[in-house]
């Protein structure tokens, strides 16, 4: 498969994300069964980072190793990234040293301006609008977890942030139904939620917003939760901790539920707020697995840019 960028889920088809799965799971085969042939030798990645990551630090750089590539941390102060030297002229240094770019920013301007600059692949570790990494490792766990995606119900409870776009967009265009509960006001961005209708035409999926956590989850097989407090908003803290109370994933909420729901999260978590210690610790907790399906999805990610898989 030929990809140039990895920017948002939005841009690919059910089928090539069935693809980057596929090869994912291969990978992921491999692994387990001793390890990954080296068909990213000779490659290098750099890692930039304008905030703090522990998953998608450790599994870019882990799962370029497995696979015979290297990876390396930049640090935000290191770079300063927009502030110690502009956006493009980053990009267009390190397109001279390295084969391909993974980044976190806050701006979602600055990924798409690092793309366009840099001529080579870069990867969207994250930004303030979409987190298509996670969303892969997310439809990864669910696709494990139940055998398809076609018609699962997913619901986010919380804030329509980043993490709740990917999985929407992700939701959207493999036929999996998605369903947010989020406060007034804390709504998906609308430009997000228009172009997810429109895949969701497509793959004959429902999209659902409203505001109340237990009429959301009342189908749900999945339950997932994010931070009320993403990175960059933690002005807003006191705020959020009061306005989203009512969205905490706990065990009066996992009741209205079917049973047998699965519950997610992206990680870091915030245990007494978004969610219970005794939920996330529970059993339809995934949120381990979760976890480490990033280093398996993203590695199917870069095996489709890297190696043309
Ligand atoms: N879920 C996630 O992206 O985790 P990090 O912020 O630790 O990378
Ligand atoms: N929504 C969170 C996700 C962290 C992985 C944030 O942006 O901080």
């Amino acid at each position: 498969m030929k990809m140039k960028n990895f920017l948002s889920i939005a841009d690919f088809s059910e089928a090539e994300l069935m693809h980057i799965l596929e090869v994912s799971i291969q990978l992921k085969k491999e692994l387990k069964a001793g390890g990954n042939k080296p068909i990213l030798q000779g490659k290098s990645m750099a890692l930039l980072f304008q905030k703090a990551s522990l998953r998608t630090r450790v599994s870019f750089e882990m799962g370029m190793n497995q696979l015979g590539g290297y990876a390396f941390y930049l640090s935000p102060d290191e770079i300063g990234l927009g502030k110690r030297e502009a956006v493009k002229d980053v990009a267009q240094v390190l397109a001279g040293y390295v084969d391909a770019i993974m980044a976190r920013v806050f701006k979602h301007e600055h990924i798409l301006e690092l793309a366009e600059y840099s001529g080579i692949p870069v990867i969207n570790g994250l930004s303030d609008y979409n987190h298509p990494c996670q969303g892969m490792a997310d439809i990864l766990t669910i696709l494990e977890e139940f055998g398809t995606l076609e018609g699962i119900n997913v619901a986010f409870i919380g804030d329509g942030n980043n993490v709740a776009v990917s999985l929407m967009d992700a939701c959207a265009k493999m036929g999996a139904n998605f369903a947010i509960a989020n406060p007034a006001g804390y709504d998906m961005p609308e430009n997000a939620v228009a172009a997810a209708q429109a895949f969701a035409q497509i793959s004959g999926s429902t999209l659902s917003f409203g505001n109340d956590p237990f009429e959301t989850v009342k189908n749900a097989q999945v339950i997932y939760t994010d931070t009320w407090i993403s990175m960059g908003q933690e002005a807003e803290t006191e705020a959020r901790i009061q306005i989203f109370q009512p969205y905490q994933v706990n065990r009066e909420l996992l009741s209205a539920a079917p049973k047998e729901a699965i519950v997610m999260h992206c990680l870091p978590s915030h245990r007494g707020q978004e969610i219970t210690d005794e939920v996330q610790d529970g059993p339809q907790s995934r949120v381990f697995p979760q976890a480490h399906n990033r280093l398996h999805a993203q590695k199917g990610v870069m095996a489709c840019l890297l190696a043309d898989l």
